[in-house]
């Protein structure tokens, strides 16, 4: 029932949400990937979605149902991902970048599975740097408003900051991986050109909540 007596704070607007890890072929039956559950991404579009916001999910692979009203589009890999964002992200209000997008992807990957050979050489992978998704559209002229995450294991202020103004966004929401990874409860760190906001910790869902009201008072209003 809370959730239909949310303030339609986002009435009217179409938002963009990454979420979940992405998936990095190696060769067709094993993969390189982040740790990420998905579920802060997901409780964030359930919360646009109450607010009364058109929502678009961008998933890499997770374990979680679609949220009830929001339009969830499956992605692998980052490309992938950017892809799918980049079709999307000219016509959105707001875009949110909650996924752990890969930095890297495969650059030979192999058709066909990998075997072991006689002498048990593990392969040589080579890397090859993956599209930055969030830094790409905030570079988009009349693209959405942005907001990003970090997740850092230490120095979250430091880091946080830093990146904010790296990815050129107006807000960027920082927590450590420590609180946070896999769990239901989250502490989120507002970084933006004001300064810094704590929130308390709280359930992924109240945490996602409070963002949304967040956004929605720096939100710029509809021309
Ligand atoms: N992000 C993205 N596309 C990428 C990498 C990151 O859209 N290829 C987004 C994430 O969804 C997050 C923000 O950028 O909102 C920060 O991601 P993070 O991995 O913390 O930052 P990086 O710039 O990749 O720096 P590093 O991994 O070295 O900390
Ligand atoms: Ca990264």
């Amino acid at each position: 029932l809370v959730a239909f007596t949310q303030p339609k704070l986002l009435a009217g607007r179409r938002v963009v949400i990454t979420a979940g890890p992405t998936s990095e072929k190696i060769d067709p039956v094993r993969v390189i990937t982040n740790r990420s559950s998905g579920k802060t991404g997901y409780a964030i579009a359930r919360a646009a979605h109450e607010a009364g916001a058109q929502v678009v999910l961008v998933s890499g692979p997770t374990a979680l149902p679609a949220p009830h009203g929001v339009r969830r589009v499956d992605v692998e890999s980052a490309a992938d991902m950017h892809a799918a964002v980049m079709a999307g992200a000219r016509d959105a209000d707001l875009f949110i970048a909650v996924a752990a997008v890969a930095d890297w992807h495969v650059a030979n990957a192999s058709g066909n599975k990998l075997k072991k050979n006689a002498s048990n050489q593990p392969p040589a992978l080579q890397f090859a740097p993956n599209p930055d998704i969030l830094a790409e559209v905030a570079r988009l002229p009349d693209g959405p408003w942005c907001v990003g995450f970090a997740a850092e294991t230490e120095n979250l202020h430091e880091h946080a900051q830093a990146k904010r103004q790296r990815k050129g966004v107006p807000l960027l929401v920082g927590n450590l991986a420590q609180d946070s990874m896999g769990g239901d409860t989250t502490t989120f760190v507002l970084f933006d050109d004001q300064g810094i906001e704590e929130l308390p910790k709280l359930s992924k869902t109240d945490a996602a909540r409070r963002l949304i009201k967040a956004i929605a008072a720096r939100l710029p209003r509809k021309a």
